[in-house]
């Protein structure tokens, strides 16, 4: 064993799914990749994420208070980096990364990006404030996926690989599930 410092100990946990998050407010949008995410509650369903209080992402969540989760596959790795690497406060994400915005159902301000294979509609129901990130807390309104990807109610990852965050700029894909 080696001993690890403390600002790497995220590093240890937070190997986390990869997701996009959209938010708009009146005529802005921006799109934050996201490894800081995690479900809170079952009943009723609520899920984090955790985002940094700099964030354009953040600004416009405390204002709109919505958000959308976009699910990306491995084929957006490319895209996943570059919404993660600048900020959408100069510029329009969708045009940079080359992703559509598909229409919400339910929120008012906030695209999806079509591409993902997955989309979650979140309202916002609570924020903490915490270090120098906030955790937004999303009630989920609506959510779909492409069907082909996804069984009665998990992810077939014998068709689709998810993107993990390990750091920095490395990544992993999921495996094809097993069934015990
Ligand atoms: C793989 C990856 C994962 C990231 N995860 C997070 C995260 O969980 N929380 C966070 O605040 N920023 C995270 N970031 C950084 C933001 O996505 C990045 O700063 C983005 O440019 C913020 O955009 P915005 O200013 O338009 O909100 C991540 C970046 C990458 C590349």
């Amino acid at each position: 064993m080696k001993s690890i410092s403390i600002d790497k100990v995220t590093r240890l946990i937070n190997c986390g799914q990869v997701i996009l998050i959209t938010v708009g407010f009146e005529n802005k949008f921006t799109i934050a990749t996201c490894a800081w995410q995690m479900p809170v509650s079952k009943e009723p369903p609520l899920l984090a994420i955790a985002l940094a209080k700099k964030h354009f992402s953040s600004q416009l969540i405390l204002k709109s208070k919505e958000f959308a989760i976009n699910i990306p596959d491995w084929q957006l790795l490319d895209k996943v980096m570059l919404c993660g690497s600048i900020s959408g406060r100069k510029i329009d994400k969708f045009d940079y990364a080359q992703l559509t915005k598909a229409k919400s159902k339910y929120l008012k301000y906030t695209p999806l990006i079509k591409e993902c294979v997955g989309n979650i509609e979140c309202d916002l129901a609570e924020t903490k404030e915490i270090g120098d990130h906030y955790i937004f807390i999303g009630k989920p309104l609506y959510a779909k996926v492409k069907e082909q990807y996804f069984l009665e109610d998990f992810w077939d990852t014998t068709k689709v690989n998810l993107i993990f965050h390990l750091g920095s700029k490395f990544f992993f894909k999921s495996s094809p599930y097993i069934s015990l």
